[in-house]
């Protein structure tokens, strides 16, 4: 999907994604101390309310100009006050901006979906973006999903098992701490989501 594509999407539904912060983002992050935190395909922000709720500092990009518009709208809602903790911009997670240069402690990146070569410019982007000792957290629908899990896209080649996601990271600064296939639960659904959640440490 273009990011025309993903404009009709958010254009045709009040909120697409649940407002709550993904499961394994908060298993994993709450306890990580706020920091500089660029959240990559934040779609309509739920990730960058969250961290900023949490004293994090945040850049927030996606390509879409729908969810990045509806987004801000979200960031005033819930963030008042707090709403200046939050940067949003409309960007392409494949391209690492100037600005960004090992500038975050935390790069997040939740279901975004790309084919491989794709995939390994964000990755690249991301490694960029991280400051040494840094984290690159990744959380994606996995392969097995497909055929064994809930909801994700059906398009196989722009999912992510834990080992094609470390295998993407090969020559990049970056150490695997975590990589791991988790089940989600998933309301209303009669199994769970299969889930890929990657930890990756940017190397000095
Ligand atoms: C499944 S949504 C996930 C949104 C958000 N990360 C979350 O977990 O709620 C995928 C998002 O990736 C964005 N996206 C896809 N390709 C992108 C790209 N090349 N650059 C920036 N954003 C992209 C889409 O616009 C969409 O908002």
């Amino acid at each position: 999907m273009d990011a025309a594509d993903w404009d009709a999407r958010y254009a045709a539904s009040d909120l697409v994604w649940s407002p709550h912060p993904n499961v394994w983002v908060e298993e994993f992050l709450a306890s990580m101390p706020p920091g500089r935190a660029l959240d990559l395909a934040a779609g309509e922000g739920r990730h960058a309310i969250w961290l900023a709720q949490r004293g994090w500092s945040v850049t927030a990009v996606d390509f879409s100009a729908v969810a990045i518009d509806r987004l801000r709208v979200l960031v005033d809602e819930h963030l008042g006050a707090g709403a200046s903790a939050v940067t949003a911009r409309v960007g392409d997670a494949r391209v690492a901006a100037e600005g960004d240069q090992a500038a975050y402690d935390l790069v997040l990146i939740a279901y975004l979906h790309l084919p491989p070569a794709d995939w390994r410019l964000a990755l690249e982007a991301a490694t960029a973006a991280s400051a040494p000792g840094g984290v690159v957290f990744v959380v994606a629908h996995a392969l097995r999903n497909l055929t064994e899990g809930v909801g994700g896209p059906g398009d196989a080649s722009v999912l992510l098992d834990p080992g094609m996601a470390v295998e993407s990271a090969g020559g990049l600064p970056l150490s695997v701490e975590i990589a791991e296939l988790r089940e989600r639960a998933v309301e209303g659904a009669d199994r769970a989501a299969l889930d890929t959640v990657v930890v990756f440490r940017r190397l000095p």
